[in-house]
């Protein structure tokens, strides 16, 4: 891990631009390279943790090459230490090992845990590595402030189905609701829900999303806010429900959406550009949003489904729909950073890093979700591949990488630059940073 770790020091030093040539992106029209099968869920080929969260199938050299993705595990999670979490560029895919990856400034503060987000840093990103394909997610959360500061609270499958609680620091009296299908951008799946006494930074209040194969309810403070059925979702042209229902992970973020080199319309939808000297830059060093618990309950796998075993759930067909999954028992964990889906447990036995360090681990594992901004803008700042490709749509973000110099307790989150990505707004954010 230490050998790996370096070189991704000594890239910090080379430019965005200098990067972006070394870099494999990926779409569902341009799969990857078979020797860096794994397409990120930012758009990028490798290998590692390429394979792991997030890895999209569809533009993956084969549905294979990613790695089986662990199961769904009923569990409430707390926060006295950070002892289930483990930094993303540690983890190869054992969940039974570490509940969360994360990158970024994540504290812990009376038993809750802070995802915080430092001055000029593109802050805090935490994704559970146990796969969600049904559930009850409770989260019990007090939501950031300030203009230009989101924090999200959302279940992202591998093929970007999304279902999302965005929480907008501009306006403290309502979280939004959205979901996605495969990433497909579509504006009217957005919602806006009042929150009781009409803080949600100062008081606690408990969001849930009870997602089932035939609807999906958010739920604030026991309160039904909002119903979504899969019948409303049918697309006749194409024969499709377009309803998420692929297996996905809890990813909780804070993030910067009001950076002024972002899109307009996003800086708009986040309430304006971001200020830096505010009370809580100020006074506390970061912007932050508090998570006392989570809870998930998981519900039993879709009727009909192919049954092997009880350990990992895997894409059986391309078209990425509820009946092309199967549970298994395939291993979900590899052997080393240069391991793939396609040979699982490379490295395993080597006391020397298989891995060349650069394609190994993504910038970052996660996404805050729908940016529920404005595609105007969103698409115009990508440089690579996004206008061509049928995922360009994609809902994804990244935390990206930071030049902050404030306390850092990742520091790997930082150290990694920034490469190419399908992804206008992360391109944006590396645009700022990098320069
Ligand atoms: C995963 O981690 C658990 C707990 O640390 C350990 O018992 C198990 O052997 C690991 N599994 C693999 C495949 O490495
Ligand atoms: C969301 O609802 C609140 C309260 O009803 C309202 O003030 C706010 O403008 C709405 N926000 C959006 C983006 O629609
Ligand atoms: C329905 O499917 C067709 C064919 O794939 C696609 O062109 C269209 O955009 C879809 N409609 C929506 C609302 O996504
Ligand atoms: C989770 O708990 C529910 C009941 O609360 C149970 O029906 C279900 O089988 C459990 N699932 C797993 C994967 O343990
Ligand atoms: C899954 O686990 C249950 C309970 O341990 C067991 O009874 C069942 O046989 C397993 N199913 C498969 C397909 O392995
Ligand atoms: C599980 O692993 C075996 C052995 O590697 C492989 O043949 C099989 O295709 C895998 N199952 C699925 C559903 O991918
Ligand atoms: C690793 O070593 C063990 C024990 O020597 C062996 O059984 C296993 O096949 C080896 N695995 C690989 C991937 O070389
Ligand atoms: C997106 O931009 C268009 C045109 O600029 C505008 O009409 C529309 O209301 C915007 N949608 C959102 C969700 O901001």
């Amino acid at each position: 891990m230490v050998r790996f770790v370096t070189p991704l020091l000594a890239l910090s030093a080379l430019s965005a631009t200098a990067l972006a040539a070394t870099t494999t992106t990926c779409s569902t029209s341009s799969q990857c390279p078979e020797d860096k099968p794994c397409c990120s869920q930012y758009g990028e080929c490798g290998t590692g943790a390429y394979c792991l969260g997030g890895c999209d199938i569809q533009s993956s050299f084969s549905i294979d090459s990613c790695a089986p993705m662990p199961v769904c595990e009923n569990k409430s999670y707390t926060w006295d230490n950070l002892d289930n979490s483990i930094l993303n560029t540690k983890y190869l895919g054992n969940a039974s090992d570490a509940d969360w990856t994360y990158s970024g400034y994540p504290k812990t503060e009376d038993g809750n845990l802070l995802m915080t987000m430092p001055k000029n840093s593109v802050g805090t990103l935490f994704a559970n590595n146990h796969y969600i394909w049904y559930g009850k997610i409770s989260g019990k959360i007090k939501s950031s402030r300030g203009q230009g500061v989101v924090t999200a609270f959302i279940l992202l499958s591998d093929v970007k189905d999304e279902i999302d609680y965005e929480w907008v620091g501009a306006d403290l009296t309502a979280v939004q609701t959205n979901y996605y299908w495969q990433g497909v951008l579509d504006w009217h799946n957005s919602g806006n829900a009042s929150v009781a006494d009409k803080d949600t930074f100062d008081d606690w209040h408990t969001y849930e999303i009870d997602w089932q194969p035939d609807q999906t309810q958010w739920i604030v403070d026991g309160e039904v806010k909002r119903t979504l059925l899969k019948s409303d979702t049918w697309n006749s042209t194409a024969n499709r429900f377009q309803y998420p229902q692929t297996p996905a992970r809890l990813q909780m973020s804070i993030w910067p959406a009001g950076l002024a080199s972002n899109a307009q319309g996003t800086i708009d939808w986040a309430g304006g550009v971001i200020d830096w000297d505010s009370e809580d830059i100020q006074q506390k060093g970061y912007y932050y949003a508090t998570i006392g618990q989570v809870d998930v309950e998981c519900y039993s796998i879709p009727d009909g489904t192919v049954q092997s075993g009880n350990t990992s759930y895997v894409y059986t067909d391309a078209a990425a729909m509820v009946n092309n999954i199967a549970v298994t028992d395939n291993s979900t964990v590899l052997g080393s950073l240069g391991a793939t889906g396609l040979d699982m447990t490379l490295g395993a036995n080597s006391s020397s890093a298989t891995s060349t360090g650069s394609d190994s681990v993504p910038t970052s594992n996660g996404g805050s979700g729908g940016m529920a901004g404005n595609s105007t803008g969103s698409t115009s700042g990508s440089s690579t591949d996004s206008s061509t490709s049928s995922s360009a749509t994609s809902t994804g973000f990244s935390q990206g990488t930071d030049t902050s110099s404030k306390g850092n307790s990742a520091p790997a989150q930082g150290e990694r630059v920034l490469r190419g990505s399908l992804f206008a707004v992360l391109v944006a954010v590396v645009v700022l940073v990098t320069q």
